[in-house]
């Protein structure tokens, strides 16, 4: 009998055993399967629930709105805009990697200077290929776009009549660089006050016959955030009333060393970029980078202050713009907007909603925000395209922000990358 009993125990015991084997088993199987579940909804639908939610409750930085302009569908790549392999297959890389961001450049006497992302004014044997820093505006460190504001980033550069290189830092202000003693003066500060508004990104210049500086103020973001600006898709405020004045950026001003005076010309303008005098030093162009456009802003004459159309409805974003051989003129194309390359800045013109989002991602966002190609322009005095030089996909040379026509070549110069580029110009 108690053997028996014991065996039944001992089974009841196998059997209990058992029992919490298969339990514990079916246990951790339904926590296993619960815990997939919970983290296939976390990464699937509470993560970027979150991350949207978070997007959309910060504030955007910019204040887009519907654009009061909008391109045209952009121009057919045919006739002078016909695409070929100039920049892509016959340019020259010089300097490679030796240089960083040269946005602008002036040639004299065989030697090329330009400002660079690390903020250094440099001076570049184009002969013996050598190197030297003439000039450093900032503090290190640099070369991170964090680092501007310290940094310094200079952009426009030109000669003067005497013969000094006249430097536009957005950060800092103008200077005025003897490259020969190297020393540096500064001509006005950025906090320098113009109708009640600081001076906040200087950025192209060019220089009139009887010294009178012309250069942009191009916008209300500094620099870094320039792509703000094209997303916001404002010229901020051409109104003034008696009492307030909305913030007036994207203006052309005149500066007079024999008086030290600043005064406003022509404002109300999109980012207004790369400068560049008539022949006749009675009006002043002005790229309007986002719109495609070039503007004749008049400096002299019953039409001062005015402004005209020049060309749109270009084949790329303008910034430089420089005298080519021809009597004409050269234009950098700082990205291109062809029918078959997204321009998301010209495709959400009606969508400032999407912009206004966009903007609060914009670190990431800028890398693909614009096509990388290599577009240099020619029109003539009327601003009538006369021939384009392409590398349709940036394979050698992209994001063309300056050029310049020396001894039968051009020279062109970038925002971004890191080297100078030579091309043959063929009559
Ligand atoms: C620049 O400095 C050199 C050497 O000190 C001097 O000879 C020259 O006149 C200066 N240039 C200008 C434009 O002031
Ligand atoms: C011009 O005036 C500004 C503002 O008063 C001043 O900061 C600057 O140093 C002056 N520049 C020259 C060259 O005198």
């Amino acid at each position: 009998m108690s053997n028996i009993r014991n065996r039944k125990h001992a089974d009841g015991r196998i059997k209990n055993g058992q029992k919490r084997d298969e339990d514990g088993i079916q246990n951790d199987g339904f926590r296993w399967s619960l815990f997939f579940k919970m983290a296939i909804f976390i990464i699937v639908v509470l993560l970027p629930s979150c991350i949207l939610a978070f997007i959309l409750l910060i504030d955007s930085p910019i204040e887009a709105e519907i654009s009061k302009y909008r391109t045209p569908e952009p121009p057919q790549l045919t006739g002078p805009l016909a695409t070929n392999d100039v920049l892509s297959s016959h340019c020259e890389r010089l300097f490679e990697g030796e240089l960083k961001g040269p946005e602008s450049i002036a040639i004299k006497s065989g030697y090329l200077y330009t400002g660079t992302a690390d903020g250094k004014i440099l001076q570049l044997n184009l002969e013996q290929k050598t190197i030297d820093t003439i000039a450093t505006l900032g503090k290190p460190p640099c070369g991170k776009q964090i680092d501007e504001e310290r940094s310094g980033r200079p952009l426009g550069v030109r000669f003067d009549v005497n013969g000094n290189l006249i430097v536009l830092d957005a950060y800092f202000g103008m200077y005025k660089i003897n490259v020969t003693s190297r020393d540096v003066h500064q001509l006005f500060p950025c906090s320098w006050k113009i109708k009640g508004q600081e001076l906040n990104l200087l950025n192209g210049l060019d220089i009139a016959s009887d010294g009178v500086i012309y250069f942009t103020d191009s916008s209300r973001f500094s620099r870094k955030d320039f792509i703000l600006d094209d997303l916001e898709g404002k010229p901020h405020g051409s109104f003034a009333f008696v009492f307030f004045s909305f913030i007036t950026s994207g203006r052309l001003l005149k500066y007079d060393p024999s008086k030290n005076k600043t005064e406003v010309i022509c404002r109300g303008l999109y980012f207004a970029n790369g400068v560049q005098l008539s022949e006749d030093n009675s009006y002043v162009l002005v790229s309007e980078t986002p719109k495609a456009k070039i503007q004749k802003c008049y400096i002299s004459g019953p039409k001062r202050g005015q402004l005209e159309t020049f060309a749109e409805n270009l084949p790329g974003m303008p910034d430089d713009i420089r005298p080519s051989g021809s009597g004409g003129y050269w234009v950098a194309m700082g990205s291109c907007r062809d029918a078959d390359r997204f321009n998301i800045i010209h495709r959400l013109q009606q969508y400032p909603w999407i912009r206004n989002q966009l903007a609060k991602t914009q670190k990431t966002f800028i890398k693909f925000a614009l096509p990388r190609c290599g577009l240099v322009i020619e029109v003539d005095k009327e601003g009538k395209v006369i021939r384009s030089l392409h590398d349709r996909y940036g394979e050698t040379v992209s994001y063309v922000s300056t050029i310049e026509e020396y001894h039968g070549y051009l020279y062109t110069g970038s925002f971004v990358t890191s080297f100078i580029g030579k091309v043959k110009i063929s009559k």
